[in-house]
Order: structure tokens, then sequence, then C-alpha cells
């Protein structure tokens, strides 16, 4: 609760391009929350350097990934939309909230297992104290709901312990904050391997629709995505690359499940994937065709981006204040 009206907070990081699973799974339901919530919008880049980063691109994903956010529908005035590193008081707290927060609860993540896997030759601290930082990204805003994948989930629950341990200590600090998972596109899989979910750094580019593809691309992988050989479209576990197009399908139109399975009841999988692949390009055009022109209006874009940092910082600072007020840090000397 920020002034008396329900806050929201969500982020991405701006390594790789986003895929049709961080829109499907967050962006797409961020657009219709910015009349009931007060929105914070970041683009979380000090999180991306918990892998290597090249610092020209990571620059400008940043920057494109700010754009995408406004293409996508998020109106600036309405949404405070910024970049992380622009407000001191994410690390700050997030240094504050370590000391709150238990090895074992962080050596529980599955995304830190995941990532030291993966990066098993760069396993630094910041991989493994990555949550920490969500959670005081969350709470600087005193956050009531974070929407995002259910990917996410685990690192919400976190956020709260951590927010449950502090407010036990010091009283009513922080708002607790809630998950909000969209019903479909909340766990899109890849095209390649629906056991796995789709993810900007697959090293498959078949596996990923990425938001930037031209028609001919999305229609391409669409056409050969994995699936089984009955040739039946039917919504079962037992299909996971049937069930994950007809999500997508379901997601892009709006159609519900039984209604899809009812609209192509006679049609093959080569039909039914020529038409997810066209309910995905109609779905990005608007926002490809958007992202360009912003991406041309260089001083809009930079107006943006300072105006909502002092927003940002305004609110961040106020919870900061009250957190190094309560754990005993001296109270500073104005003149
Ligand atoms: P990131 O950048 O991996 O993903 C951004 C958002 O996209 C969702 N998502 C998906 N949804 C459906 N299907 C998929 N295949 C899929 N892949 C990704 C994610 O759930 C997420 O909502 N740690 C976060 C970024 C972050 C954050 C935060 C989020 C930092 N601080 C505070 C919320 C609140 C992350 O890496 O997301």
């Amino acid at each position: 609760m920020l002034d008396g009206k329900k806050s929201l907070f969500s982020g991405m990081q701006a390594t790789g391009t986003l895929t049709l699973g961080n829109y499907l799974g967050a962006l797409k339901n961020w657009v219709d929350l910015e009349d009931e919530y007060e929105c914070f919008y970041c683009v979380v880049d000090l999180h991306s350097i918990t892998v290597r980063q090249n610092p020209a691109e990571l620059r400008k994903r940043a920057r494109d990934l700010l754009t995408l956010y406004i293409a996508a529908g998020l109106n600036p005035e309405k949404n405070c939309i910024y970049y992380q590193s622009h407000v001191s008081a994410h690390s700050e707290l997030a240094w504050i909230l370590n000391c709150f927060t238990y090895m074992g609860e962080l050596n529980r993540m599955t995304q830190f297992k995941d990532k030291s896997k993966k990066h098993a030759d760069n396993i630094n601290a910041g991989l493994f104290t990555y949550p920490v930082l969500m959670a005081a990204d969350i709470l600087l805003f005193q956050s009531d709901v974070v929407p995002v994948g259910s990917d996410q989930k685990q690192h919400l629950e976190i956020t709260r312990d951590i927010a449950e341990r502090f407010n036990s200590i010091y009283g009513d600090v922080f708002t607790i904050p809630e998950p909000y998972i969209g019903k479909v596109g909340a766990r899109i899989m890849s095209l390649q391997e629906p056991s796995k979910k789709m993810s900007k750094s697959d090293e498959n580019p078949n596996a990923s629709i990425y938001l930037m593809d031209d028609p001919d691309t999305i229609i391409r992988k669409f056409k050969r995505a994995v699936t089984d050989s009955d040739n039946e479209i039917r919504y079962s576990e037992e299909k996971p690359g049937i069930r994950n197009l007809i999500d997508i399908y379901s997601s892009a139109t709006g159609k519900t499940i039984p209604e899809i399975e009812k609209e192509f009841a006679s049609s093959g999988y080569g039909d039914f994937k020529l038409a997810v692949g066209e309910a995905v390009v109609s779905l990005l055009k608007p926002i490809q065709d958007k992202f360009a022109e912003l991406s041309k209006d260089k001083a809009y874009i930079n107006s943006i981006i300072k105006n909502n940092a002092d927003k940002a910082n305004y609110y961040a600072n106020k919870t900061l204040r009250k957190v190094q007020k309560k754990v005993g840090f001296p109270e500073r000397i104005r003149s």
C-alpha cells in the first residue's frame, strides 16, 4: 500500500531477447492492472549481472526492454517504468535483508540450482542471493501484488517469509505481497521440448518465439513445433506439445480450451499449427510496429527514464529510511 492506494511491482531481466513466454506469462497481464494499482515496472539490470554480460549489449538490451514495456501497452504516465540501477535503494535494502535471510532458505531455490548447473564456471555470491534482491525490489514499494509467471512463485514465497520475519521483529514495516499468476499462459513451454519452459537462454532458437521474430520465422517455428503423432487436438497431460499450443492459442485469442477443441475437432496438426502461428503474428505485429516507432524517439524515452526514476527513488527511499531507522542506523543530520 502506497499513499492509500494498493501497489504493484514486477520486473524482467534485460538478458537475452524476450520470449512469447515472458509476454504471455507476465507483460500481457500487466497492461490490465494500471487503474487498480500504483504500478512499478522495473528493468532489473542489477539481477542481470549475476551472469556475465557484455556491457554495451546489456545497456542496449536494457533500453530496448524499457521501450518494449511501453510498446506492449504500459502507459508511462500511469505506470512507473524505470531501471533498477537508477534507484540505489534496491541494493541498500538487499544488503539489510541479506542479514535476515538464511543460507538454508537460499539453498532450496530451484532457479539457483538450475543456474549453477548452467554456469558452473561462475557460481558467484550474487547468483546465490539473487532472491534477496528480488525481495528488496518488491518490499521497497510496499507491493500488494506481484504479477509473474509460475516459475517465480518460489521467489515470491521467500519474499513473504523474509518480510514476515522482519515484521515480527520490528512491527508492521512491510506489506506482505501476493503473487498474481494468470490462469492461461503462466507457463509457456519450449516448442522443441515441451516438458521444459520456454526460456530466453535456450540454445536452440527454434525452441522459443522471440517477441521481435518476423511473421515468417514465427510461422516456421510453429510448423516445426514438437507434438505427438495421434493428430488429435485435445488438451491432455499426455500431450504436452499440443497442450502448450492450445495454451498459446487460448492466451493469444482469448478463446477457452473447450472452444478451441471444438474449433479444431476436424483439423489436423498442420492446420492447427498454422492457426496458432497466425494468431501469434497478429498479437505481436502491433507491438513490433510500436517498438520500431518508439525506438526512434530518443528524447521521449529519455524523459520517461528520468521522470520515472525520480518517482521510484522517492517511494523507495521512503521505505528504506523507515527500515534503516528500525534496524538502528543513526539518523542523518540535515543542515
Ligand atoms: P525473467 O526475466 O526470467 O522473466 C520475466 C517474467 O516472465 C515470466 N516468464 C514466463 N511466463 C510464462 N512462461 C514462460 N515460459 C516464462 N518465462 C518467463 C517470469 O515468470 C517473469 O514474470 N527474477 C525475475 C525478475 C525479477 C522480478 C523481481 C520479478 C527481479 N525482481 C521482482 C518480479 C518481482 C526474472 O528473472 O524474470
